[in-house]
């Protein structure tokens, strides 16, 4: 129990019980602590629960092994071969020039370091590459009255160079980089971009679509919608936008995908091997007090928030869920408006919308803790609200990420319960670190052995390599190889943490070290 402590008297306490030292009747409050140590007891040592057990073995033959990097990050904001305005390109953290040159592009300049990118997609042996595509580069203006050839032929040599390796691509064609010029007509805000959206859409399926068997429409709508990412006025803002702006937004984010979706379909007769849907992204959440039902409920709304508001309507009943129905419903109410500011979908576009997707592309980085919110207000929002934590989880170089697997395979069972167990790619899922830590990466192996091992179908790295990071600019750094922004040639460097995920991918999955030896895991000839 807490105790004199020598020198620090009381205020040190190493109790598995609390002594309430102001209290004659000195009351012992057993800590967490004493219960967790009472349950080690009992089983006489730590037995982990069966489901947290490290698991050896394969993943099923022909396993998509794929890692990601989107557009923007890589290539940024010089306006090279015709390139329009983006969104981002005025934002704060962007600039990064490496050269004088008009033409040279900044970041990672993907734009003309091709090959190399290759060859690190080829030592890393992923059999996918999911990256996006520009929409300003295609389109400056955002509308298809002016076709940037020369961007659009990026897009034609990358895809030949990996179909030529054997690496099949998976592209997003919006991830963020929303043309300036169609900002300044209200972007995601006004319902006209749902035709915009297709029309670029078109396009790319005419130009790229013989090649291209694998699209995602939108990345991430929870954060264009809700973050604000790609529908501020001036720049993206990173906060929650207070209003109904944030459901206008979604509900012509889900519009505009349906519509692609069905454009595909259309397109492509039969959709033989043709696969496309959006990117679901979502955090998972534990109750702050496990024995408490309130903690419970509020999990259960913040899941529902997050990774429901987009995948309720498109993957289960064209429109949306119930538990954010009765919230946005009471809580508009209450501030004496007359409806909710939730907006509903017509018989119309619920028939268009539900069952809009081949599979579910998701998202997925970490886990935090919920309580109950006596203030009712969860949805001011998830960026605002302090990240409740478990201060055992591992950290990152990112605030809101913390090394939690666990939650990957309970959100993925999850998914898995709430929409009739669609097949799921896992279309982004890494960590980042901040500063110069070298590339012996130790906490990059750990993150993906871990995080991998919970996967049950589909898997996708974030990221292939250092990139500008959105809100954060270039301090944190989520590659699997490193860039050195300080050499012109902006050389990609494996980290530790690429030879590793490469071992995964050529032992396809994990051998139980019981029955060595494994070639697999025998070092890879230079160059290989
Ligand atoms: C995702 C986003 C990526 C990347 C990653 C790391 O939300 O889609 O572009 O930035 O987070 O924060």
């Amino acid at each position: 129990m807490d105790n004199f402590e020598w020198l620090h008297s009381y205020s040190a306490r190493f109790g598995l019980h609390q002594v309430d030292f102001e209290n004659p009747n000195r009351p012992r409050t057993p800590k967490r602590s004493a219960v967790y140590y009472a349950e080690v007891i009992r089983n006489n040592g730590i037995p982990l629960p069966k489901e947290d057990e490290f698991l050896y073995g394969e993943f099923p033959k022909n396993f998509s092994w794929s890692v990601a990097t989107t557009a923007y990050q890589i290539k940024g904001a010089w306006r090279a071969d015709g390139k329009g305005l983006s969104i981002w390109d005025q934002f704060a953290h962007t600039p990064l020039k490496i050269s004088n040159d008009e033409n040279v592009d900044v970041v990672c300049d993907s734009y003309h370091k091709l090959k190399k990118d290759l060859a690190s997609l080829r030592a890393l042996q992923v059999s996918h590459y999911h990256f996006s595509i520009s929409w300003p580069r295609v389109l400056p203006d955002g509308t298809t009255k002016h076709v940037n050839e020369a961007g659009l032929n990026y897009y034609e040599r990358l895809i030949d160079v990996l179909l030529a390796s054997n690496i099949k691509p998976q592209v997003t064609i919006y991830h963020w980089d929303l043309p300036q010029a169609l900002q300044n007509v209200g972007g995601w805000e006004n319902e006209t971009i749902v035709q915009r959206f297709k029309e670029y859409a078109a396009l790319l399926f005419q130009r790229l679509g013989d090649k291209v068997k694998f699209w995602l429409t939108l990345n991430e709508p929870y954060v264009i919608a809700n973050l604000g990412y790609g529908y501020g006025t001036s720049a993206p803002g990173i906060f929650a936008r207070p209003g109904k702006a944030p459901y206008i937004v979604g509900h012509n984010l889900i519009k505009a995908h349906a519509e692609v979706w069905h454009l595909h379909n259309e397109t492509y007769h039969p959709k033989q091997g043709r696969l496309i849907s959006i990117t679901i992204n979502s955090d998972w959440a534990e109750p702050r007090d496990p024995d408490k039902q309130e903690d419970i409920d509020a999990v259960r709304r913040y899941v529902q928030f997050y990774g429901g508001w987009f995948a309720y309507p498109i993957f289960k009943n064209g429109y949306y869920n119930e538990v954010m129905k009765t919230r946005i419903r009471e809580r508009s109410l209450a501030q004496g408006l007359s409806t909710s500011q939730l907006p509903e979908f017509t018989e119309g576009e619920k028939q268009r919308i539900k069952g809009t997707f081949d599979f579910f592309g998701f998202n997925h980085y970490t886990t935090i803790l919920r309580k109950s919110n006596a203030r009712g207000k969860l949805f001011v929002l998830l960026s605002l609200i302090k990240f409740l934590t478990d201060r055992s989880w591992l950290d990152s170089g990112s605030f809101w990420l913390k090394v939690t697997p666990f939650g990957f395979r309970k959100i993925l069972r999850w998914i898995k319960e709430e929409y009739d167990n669609p097949s799921i790619y896992i279309t982004e899922n890494g960590i980042s670190e901040r500063g110069e830590l070298g590339l012996n990466d130790a906490w990059r192996i750990h993150y993906y052995k871990s995080y991998i091992n919970e996967a049950l179908k589909d898997y996708t790295a974030w990221s292939l390599m250092d990139n500008f990071e959105w809100a954060t600019g270039f301090a944190e750094k989520f590659g699997l190889y490193y860039i050195n922004y300080t050499d012109p040639n902006l050389p990609r460097i494996p980290r530790e943490s690429s030879k590793y995920y490469s071992s995964i991918i050529l032992c396809n999955g994990f051998p139980d070290p019981a029955y060595e030896p494994h070639l697999c895991l025998q070092p890879q000839p230079e160059g290989n």
